[in-house]
């Protein structure tokens, strides 16, 4: 059976490499063979049968479909070109790389591993670490159709509850995750003024929130709640849910492909500054949700909540 490989153990990454790791256990498949940066974050895979490796061009040595999932372009392109320049076969191997990255990036990379005889799939994804635990991500797909075909069953019911397939052109999954990134990062921005609306003309915030989970779903009342739990700015020693930095490279995106396309993109403008305002006061630790800290001092309060932690950097 072919072994699968993850690289990539962040907040999404554990969390979906996890339900990956339960799922191959029950098809009494062999484990997959895991790495990271910061090797300890794969302990509990060990822990559910999984292989560690620390080097990267082992992974891709033993496995034949690799999953990625980093936090931006630089970090997938260096894999890649590990991968490339390895001087080890590359034929027929299926890569998938989940993270959030430019759909050029995701045009050079399947250039690179076409030239390796090598298959590239662009599988981005919807919803946080909480959707991810729980195996309800919504996944887009795009590249070569038998790839697809393979990799799929690894995904749907697995680590996600829908795969939208974008067809042969991977650079159409990226796509359609950088556009629907125009709908969370507004979508944060809108919960994050309604609640300082609401907390400063009286109304409160718990009913705000109860409005928002009910009248706005799920996703909306998820924002409000890392609102009012503080986890946009969460402890300095934890992992942000999704990281503020992130968020703003996956704006960047968005706002540079607008540009080259003519598409003005003004609210989107709006919560790229107030994020990266949230940033230059907070540091790198908030949440993408911790423009509400810096909406919250427009309206003359503190940065900080009473659940948030209390101090920068
Ligand atoms: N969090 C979300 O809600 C969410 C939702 C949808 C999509 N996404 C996208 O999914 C991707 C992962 O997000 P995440 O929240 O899991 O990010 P994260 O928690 O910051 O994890 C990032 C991962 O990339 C690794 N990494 C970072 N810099 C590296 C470098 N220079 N060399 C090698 N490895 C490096 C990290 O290793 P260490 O563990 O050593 O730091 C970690 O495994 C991003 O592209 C993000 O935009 C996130």
């Amino acid at each position: 059976m072919t072994r699968i490989g993850w690289y990539g153990l962040g907040s999404m990454g554990l969390a979906m490499a996890t339900n990956l790791q339960r799922h191959l256990v029950t098809k009494k498949a062999p484990g997959m063979i895991y790495s990271n940066r910061t090797m300890a974050r794969g302990n509990p895979l060990q822990a559910l049968g999984g292989t560690s490796e620390t080097s990267f061009e082992k992974v891709i040595g033993q496995c034949g479909i690799i999953f990625t999932m980093i936090s931006n372009d630089a970090v997938l392109s260096n894999l890649v070109s590990t991968a490339v320049n390895s001087g080890q076969s590359l034929r027929d191997k299926i890569f998938v790389d989940c993270s959030t990255v430019h759909p050029q990036t995701v045009g050079l990379t399947v250039s690179k591993l076409r030239e390796k005889q090598a298959a590239f799939l662009s599988a981005p994804v919807f919803g946080g670490n909480p959707i991810a635990v729980d195996g309800k991500l919504v996944f887009a797909i795009g590249g070569p159709k038998d790839a697809v075909g393979v990799v799929k069953p690894l995904i749907q019911d697995v680590m996600g509850r829908r795969v939208i397939e974008c067809g042969e052109d991977a650079t159409k999954a990226s796509l359609l995750k950088i556009a629907g990134n125009i709908i969370t990062v507004n979508m944060m921005e809108a919960v994050g003024e309604s609640q300082v609306f609401a907390e400063r003309t009286g109304l409160g915030t718990g009913p705000m929130e109860e409005l928002i989970g009910e009248a706005f779903g799920p996703v909306a009342g998820g924002y409000s709640k890392r609102l009012t739990t503080g986890a946009y700015a969460p402890p300095l020693d934890s992992r942000p849910g999704f990281g503020v930095s992130l968020s703003i490279k996956d704006a960047n995106h968005a706002l540079t492909m607008a540009k080259d396309h003519n598409v003005e993109l003004p609210a989107l403008e709006l919560a790229q500054e107030n994020m990266e305002a949230a940033r230059e006061y907070g540091g790198e630790s908030l949440d993408s949700s911790s423009m509400y800290g810096v909406l919250r001092q427009k309206a003359g309060m503190e940065f900080w909540n009473e659940k948030s932690r209390k101090g920068g950097s």
